[in-house]
């Protein structure tokens, strides 16, 4: 072969690899040119399984389906096999005289009428490692020479050995892509699942319920509840199970700004509209586009916002402040409050129609003390995301503990629940959280509206009362073991027991 052949099938080898991302498809591509150029009766590129250390015909010039079935070897079996064992390129000048030749294909006949036929076969590497071979059949002519074609088929098989480690790389990097966005994708999903909202009583059945239905639709949605009952929850979970789930989502609280601020922060504002707008400002409504906003403490709105805030729901646009255009939206509105928004119409602070507008879909969410069942499923919920936040094993609660869990008026509703947890669990040093890593306001629970008033004495009987039991438990009713756990005498162990009716017989 001319050198100039030969660098004109090396050109053409390397940019069908560089064209092709697809393996098998460029090999294949690979045994057509050498087929073209070299007069090649048959061609295979074979693969090193690097775990059952077989070999397989990957892609092959001149063989039926059947003969690339049948070609199959082991590492070392056959002169394919050989190469790749010892990453050492071997040349046949006649196939018919060479004892190693297994013909697993049995597409070569020895001997006999067929044209003699010469053989190359070269590794391919990654490094040291060989991972496959080239082989290549072409009829035998006197005047070749077996080592200039042997060189050849090195380069090829380099170039080929450089375009499997590319692949290999983009694939795994693609890969690594794939599972950084389902590892995203799954942290937002479980962020923002209904099933994240936790409740089993019927009241929040109905909430559940509700969420479900409005979230497919477009509705303005209003939700309504005491403070801490978990409205941003779902707010949070309507816009996430909606068809707006992957534009944005954008929260305003209303009542954390100045009424001459919340009108720029919702609808933006142009350079110079007032003193300090240096520049152009997007409002809230525009960043939403697509999505949902979320009008938190919508109560608190000044009037004149409110009549922006209508003409944006009826007519879906608006100006920005100090702006002369008028934009046009695609949004939707998710209010909250926890104000009585009747009353405020009814005083003048509210406007009707903007009520009217908001109240398509109310979603009230019940005080906790009137879904008393669901206090220790929230509790457990709590205690389990804190232990694990903090790696603390805490597996339950005390009975006295569940008691008082379940007494108290929760003002504060769940956000008070939770904060009552996490610091239970960073209080407590024990598998079990008891009534003393409780907070003091608990230890008096009364079923009363106003704050309980916190008796001191309660509460340290209380405490006492459940360490005494907590000792006896934990020595099987041994009095002066008990009170050495508890650091103490045991006259004043016993004196304490008698007093709070504590038997020890129960705990022998
Ligand atoms: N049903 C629930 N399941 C799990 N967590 C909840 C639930 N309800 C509320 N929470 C949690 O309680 C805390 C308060 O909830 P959220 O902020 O949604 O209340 P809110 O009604 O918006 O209160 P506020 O009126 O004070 O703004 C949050 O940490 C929230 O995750
Ligand atoms: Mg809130």
């Amino acid at each position: 072969m001319e050198k100039i052949e030969e660098i004109t099938l090396l050109y053409e080898i390397s940019e069908t690899l560089n064209q092709h991302m697809d393996l098998k498809k460029s090999l294949y591509m690979v045994l057509d040119i050498l087929a073209n150029s070299l007069n090649m009766v048959r061609g295979t590129i074979t693969i090193l399984n690097p775990i059952t250390d077989e070999i397989r015909i990957e892609v092959a010039h001149g063989l039926s389906k059947d003969a690339m079935e049948r070609g199959k070897y082991k590492l070392g079996e056959g002169i394919t096999g050989k190469v790749i064992q010892t990453g050492k390129p071997i040349a046949i000048p006649k196939i018919s005289q060479e004892p190693l030749f297994l013909n697993r294909t049995s597409s070569r006949k020895k001997g006999g009428q067929d044209q003699e036929l010469s053989f190359i076969c070269v590794p391919i590497k990654k490094g040291n490692q060989v991972i496959g071979a080239i082989s290549v059949d072409h009829p035998y002519e006197e005047s070749y020479s077996l080592k200039d074609g042997t060189k050849l088929m090195s380069v090829v098989a380099t170039m080929v050995a450089r375009h499997v480690i590319n692949l290999e790389t983009i694939r795994q990097e693609r890969e690594k892509l794939k599972e950084e966005n389902r590892r995203l994708r799954k942290k937002l999903e479980n962020r923002y699942r209904i099933t994240d909202i936790i409740g089993n009583s019927n009241k929040m059945r109905e909430v559940f319920q509700m969420i479900s239905q409005v979230s497919k639709s477009n509705a303005t949605v209003l939700i309504r509840g005491e403070s801490g009952t978990g409205k941003e929850l779902v707010a949070n979970s309507i816009h996430y199970n909606s068809h707006r789930s992957k534009s944005p989502f954008v929260k305003v609280n209303c009542a954390a700004l100045p009424a001459n601020l919340i009108e720029s922060e919702l609808f933006g504002h142009e350079k110079g509209a007032f003193t300090g707008a240096i520049r152009q400002k997007l409002g809230k409504f525009e960043l939403a586009h697509k999505g949902t906003i979320f009008l938190d403490e919508i109560g608190s709105l000044d009037l004149e916002v409110q009549a922006n805030l209508l003409r944006v729901l009826q007519e879906k646009e608006f100006e920005r402040v100090g702006g002369h255009r008028t934009l046009k939206t695609d949004v939707r509105i998710i209010a909250a409050t926890n104000k009585n928004l009747e009353d405020a119409v009814e005083d003048g602070s509210f406007r009707e129609d903007l009520y009217y507008r908001l109240n398509v879909f109310p979603i009230y969410l019940p005080p906790l003390r009137e879904r008393k069942t669901d206090i220790l499923l929230l509790a457990d919920y709590f205690l389990e995301k804190y232990a694990k936040e903090n790696s603390k094993l805490i597996h339950r609660f005390s009975t006295p503990a569940i008691d008082m869990l379940m007494e108290y008026h929760w003002p504060g509703n769940v956000r008070e629940l939770e904060n009552c947890i996490e610091r239970a669990v960073l209080l407590c040093e024990e598998g079990v959280i008891h009534s003393y890593h409780l907070p003091p306001t608990l230890q008096t629970g009364t079923e009363s509206n106003t704050l309980p008033a916190v008796s001191l004495q309660a509460a340290v009987e209380n405490l006492e009362r459940e360490m005494i039991i907590d000792a006896l438990k934990n020595t099987r009713g041994n009095v002066s073991d008990a009170a050495e756990l508890l650091a103490t005498t045991v006259r004043i162990f016993s004196y304490k027991a008698k007093k709070y009716g504590i038997d020890y017989q129960q705990y022998r």
